[in-house]
């Protein structure tokens, strides 16, 4: 696939941020936004870039109903030099097309893709903030948009990518946070969506983030669904535990998400001598080797929160602090190695950064 794309500048540019330190996360949005469509009898079809303004969607569309979408969540970076960079682009795009499989939606060229998004990166690449911390949050994104009530795969979709110049995902940045694990609902279960980035996953994961919220605690810890007992993920992350030096994170056995930042962490730990394994956790062996002192640290990994540290974890009326509720050794290298190398401080060994320009 080698479109060319179409594209239609804005006449109204807006004004850029003036200050990077209150950006947040995914609140703001440039000026402009990438659209291709599909229909059964064209394939992926007229790929263009636009201004970015509200799209009119028919009430009966399949989207609204069913929830036939899926989406990924990416950055684009500006290195010490002025350059802008992404990360492991290739990674994100392939992984749309697993979820892509899971959701009967139709694939897409990776390497297209990849394409698309570093043309739309370019256009807006004065929007990318350069200061610690900051980036330019890229979301694209799939959804079914056929005009029709009954349940089946749509024969229409919309893809679009939407960018946002962005802070920090928590608001607490690296101090550790306190998690609640959650005993009462599921997030999905082997065979379920759970592996796909479909949003249905995080809608079925407001009702206990709210709970959680009202008992104080910033995030859930899933467990699976079938025994409660064995960790799953965390909020919108991998989750990571160092048990007697070794690196334990779940393994993705169906119903847990593939991170791209899971998968960097596993390799740069590797290739720092560290035994990873990736097996099945249970919540009962994390508390009883964290009291006996063995659970060194403990932190969730992800694109929009990178490395973010678990102080506190509580499940079944008992609590259990991690590292004195420091951010620990390991956290502190992978979040300054990951972020090293997406700002160009530190050279690029596995060969993860593409330019844009
Ligand atoms: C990301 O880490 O980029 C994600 O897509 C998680 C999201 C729900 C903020």
């Amino acid at each position: 696939m080698d479109q060319k794309i179409t594209i239609t500048m804005s006449e109204n540019l807006k004004p850029k941020p003036a200050d990077e330190s209150s950006l947040g996360f995914g609140r703001i949005f440039t000026d402009h936004m990438f659209v291709m469509d599909y229909a059964e009898d064209k394939g992926w079809y007229d790929p263009r870039i636009e201004p970015y303004s509200p799209i009119s969607i028919d009430p009966s569309s399949m989207i609204l109903h069913y929830g036939q979408a899926i989406f990924e969540g990416m950055k684009a970076y500006r290195t010490t030099d002025g350059s802008v960079v992404l990360f492991r682009p290739i990674e994100n795009m392939r992984r749309i097309n697993v979820s892509n499989n899971r959701m009967v939606i139709p694939q897409i060229d990776p390497e297209y893709m990849v394409k698309c998004v570093k043309a739309l990166v370019e256009l807006e690449k004065d929007w990318v903030p350069s200061s610690t911390g900051t980036s330019l949050y890229i979301r694209p994104f799939i959804f079914a948009t056929d005009t029709f009530l009954g349940v089946r795969p749509s024969k229409t979709y919309k893809f679009m990518v939407i960018l946002s110049p962005s802070g920090p995902y928590y608001p607490q940045g690296l101090d550790p946070v306190k998690i609640y694990v959650e005993q009462e609902y599921v997030r999905a279960v082997v065979g379920g969506t759970g592996f796909a980035k479909t949003p249905g996953n995080y809608a079925a994961s407001l009702a206990s983030q709210a709970k959680a919220y009202e008992s104080g605690y910033v995030q859930v810890l899933w467990l699976d669904g079938v025994e409660r007992k064995y960790i799953e993920e965390v909020g919108s992350m991998n989750v990571f535990f160092v048990i007697d030096g070794k690196l334990v994170t779940p393994s993705l056995d169906g119903s847990t998400l593939p991170g791209i930042t899971r998968k960097t962490v596993i390799e740069l730990a590797r290739s720092w001598g560290i035994d990873v394994e990736e097996r099945r956790i249970s919540i009962d062996e994390v508390f009883t080797k964290a009291l006996d002192g063995r659970v060194s640290e403990v932190f969730g990994s992800g694109t929009a929160a990178v490395i973010s540290p678990v102080g506190e974890l509580f499940w079944n009326s008992k609590k259990v602090i991690f590292n004195d509720n420091k951010i620990g050794n390991l956290s502190q290298k992978l979040y300054s190695t990951i972020t090293g190398i997406q700002y160009g401080l530190i050279p690029d060994e596995f060969n993860w950064i593409e330019k844009v320009v």
